[in-house]
């Protein structure tokens, strides 16, 4: 199974290592649930992301896309790599600029940005991508009382499906994410006061998990349309045009996928194309990929406690759940599940793999081959490192996990694991609701 993922491998002891490490050994260094990065793989994944574009486009810049894994070693391997900064949140503009990301390099997308956000995205320097024209119009008095002037691109909405998970689509006609096709000329005609605004460019972001290049070139085609129109129309010469994150991973061998390579190949002659036919100034194309980048490096240990059969199934039990792993529930994704220590048996049983979270829901694996298996196994949920340890919760009081490094062999711990302290930190009771001593 692990065929495809060329990190993941089998030592002389038959269990699995990642980045060289023995996961086995990790699990007990460390305790479970642990999740376990690949630092090699996320410097490979983005590399062969930025040739891809790179080789067939002159002018290209990588936006990682924070909410995928905001772990600082990953952001630090990214910052070396040379990545910018796609951000959503005050809290990831935080994070970004103690990372040291430029502000040039940073832009802040989001649907409901807060007052504060605005301000603090306006101080800071980054690009504001805007979601609506009444953000435009909120900005325009932020950028008044502070009498400074801001970077600006609007997300457009290319009304298309990008065939993926309902949840992951962002792009639908009906989606809360964007402006109208419609509108998107009306917003940049209202955003050309210098005193206040910069045009720097126009932003797309359609869906995640996207596994084909259709969707993307329908939606560059429009975008690049747009620009067109902005330029012929009331003449803005865009300096960006950013067309987002989303492209898929394979998380089963029968997969369907495209790589960053069919990716590029399905777009760029599109955007010259259009670029030739509207007379454009080749704008610098900005890509936001997340789970390409760092899906694959991560695997999620966990150890196996209670085996329990029923006329039905069989489930094993082990101390993670949804509160580690949420995506299996949330999107009903499928994750790969390895038995870490019995990397050379054969599957013989089909399991259950049950949550330890207090919800029927907490199913994190649904009818799995695996060789027969036996308490204090560690099972590995393989290609967590995206949406995975940072959609974890403390959910049934139960601290979030450590994430160790792997690479050439070697680990670092890179976050301890929560105390129960942890579980209570910034509460307060008030002293009328406190035992008498
Ligand atoms: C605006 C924006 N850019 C980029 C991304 C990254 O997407 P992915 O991780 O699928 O590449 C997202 C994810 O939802 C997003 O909302």
């Amino acid at each position: 199974m692990p065929g495809f993922r060329p990190h993941i491998r089998t030592n002389e002891h038959g269990s699995l290592t990642i980045g060289g490490v023995d996961a086995v050994e990790l699990a007990k260094e460390f305790g479970t649930p642990l999740y376990v990065i690949d630092e090699d793989r996320i410097r490979q994944r983005y590399r062969e992301f930025v040739k891809a574009f790179k080789s067939l486009y002159q002018n290209v810049e990588i936006k990682y896309a924070y909410k995928a894994n905001t772990n600082l070693a990953v952001l630090n391997i990214l910052r070396q790599e040379g990545a910018g900064a796609d951000i959503l949140s005050e809290g990831e503009l935080f994070i970004a600029q103690k990372v040291g990301i430029e502000p040039r390099d940073i832009i802040f997308t989001g649907n409901n940005k807060t007052d504060t956000e605005l301000e603090k995205a306006v101080d800071a320097g980054v690009i504001i991508n805007l979601d609506s024209i009444h953000e435009l119009e909120r900005l325009k008095k932020v950028c008044e009382e502070k009498r400074k002037c801001a970077d600006i691109s609007f997300r457009v909405n290319p009304a298309i499906s990008p065939e993926t998970h309902p949840h992951l689509s962002t792009g639908l006609r009906e989606s809360k994410f964007g402006i109208p096709e419609e509108d998107v000329i009306n917003a940049y005609s209202l955003a050309t006061d210098p005193e206040y605004f910069r045009i720097q460019g126009i932003h797309m972001h359609i869906g995640s998990q996207i596994t084909v290049s259709r969707p993307y070139e329908i939606a560059v085609t429009k975008l690049f349309d747009i620009a067109g129109r902005l330029k012929n129309d009331l003449g803005i010469d865009l300096n960006f045009v950013d067309i987002g994150g989303g492209l898929g991973i394979r998380y089963q061998a029968e997969n369907e996928f495209i790589t960053p390579d069919d990716l590029a190949e399905a777009v760029v002659p599109l955007i010259n194309k259009k670029i030739e036919e509207h007379g454009l100034r080749p704008p610098t194309i900005f890509l936001e990929p997340g789970r390409y980048i760092v899906g694959d490096s991560s695997i999620m240990l966990t150890r196996v406690y209670t085996i329990k059969r029923t006329p039905y199934k069989k489930f094993i039990g082990t101390d993670a759940g949804f509160h580690i792993l949420l995506r299996p529930i949330l999107y009903g994704a499928h994750h790969d599940v390895i038995v870490a220590n019995k990397m050379n048996q054969a599957p013989e049983e089909k399991v259950d793999i049950a949550g330890n979270v207090c919800e029927s829901g907490d199913i994190l694996a649904k009818d799995r081959m695996l060789p027969k298996i036996e308490k204090d196994d560690i099972l590995a949920f393989m290609d967590t490192g995206a949406y995975g340890f940072i959609m974890a919760s403390q959910y049934n009081s139960r601290p979030r996990p450590p994430e160790v490094l792997v690479k050439d062999g070697q680990y670092d711990l890179i976050r301890e694991r929560e105390t129960f302290d942890d579980l209570l930190r910034k509460q307060r009771v008030p002293e009328r609701l406190k035992p008498a001593l």
